[in-house]
């Protein structure tokens, strides 16, 4: 009795220009934190947000690597929030990471180790819009990755990393509607049991 119950970690995953990052959480009081990733204002972020502009290149090896490094740069924030009883929600987490390196062709076993032991999400809400309606959102292809190609074999290669914890959220609706539907499924999260940590991705 009286326990502040801890935060919530909830992922939106989805392709570029899903609308992912126009969905918010505003209910009943409770604080939340807001993470994209990548997180740019970092200093791996940086080094990342340069890649996607065209400004620097790295092997597809090490861009992995710093994705999962900028991961875990922020993993203490993450922690001291839920403890405190703050939500989190991150737009993008490890399953960006993994789904876009292996749409890559690195291996499978290398890239997944990448994210083990991060903190495990409550609920990851997977954006659905077709490749088609994305592309053709304001500002598509601006950064590198958002080539049709590519998208086709990250949606295909993210159906593959699914897992009981994941909802899928019809994107294509208005703001109002989606909004809806994600209240409705981060209202009825558990969060009895303490934070888990992934043992695989
Ligand atoms: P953003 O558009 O959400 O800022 O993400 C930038 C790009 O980085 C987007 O094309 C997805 C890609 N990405 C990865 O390839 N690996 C990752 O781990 C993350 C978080 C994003
Ligand atoms: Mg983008």
């Amino acid at each position: 009795m009286g326990e502040t119950k801890r935060g919530a970690l909830i992922i939106f995953e989805g392709l570029d220009r899903s609308g992912k990052s126009t969905q918010y959480l505003r209910s009943k009081g409770r604080t939340v934190e807001f993470i994209p990733f990548p997180d740019r204002s970092t200093p791996i972020g940086k080094l990342i947000d340069m890649y996607l502009r065209r400004e620097i290149d790295m092997s597809e090896e090490a861009l992995h690597l710093l994705f999962c490094a900028n991961r875990r740069e922020r993993v203490d924030f993450i922690q001291e929030c839920i403890s405190t009883g703050i939500d989190v929600v991150c737009d993008r987490y490890a399953y960006s990471g993994v789904a876009y390196s292996l749409a890559k062709g690195l291996p499978a076993d290398w890239v997944r180790a990448g994210d083990v032991g991060m903190p495990q999400p409550d609920v990851v809400l997977f954006f659905e819009v077709s490749p088609e309606v994305a592309c053709q959102r304001g500002g598509f292809g601006e950064e590198r990755l958002e080539t049709g190609e590519l998208q086709r074999k990250v949606r295909e290669t993210m159906k593959l990393l699914r897992k009981p914890f994941w909802q899928m959220v019809n994107a294509d609706g208005d703001v109002q509607t989606v909004e809806g539907e994600v209240r409705a499924i981060v209202d009825h999260l558990d969060l009895h049991l303490p934070l888990q940590l992934l043992d695989q991705i």
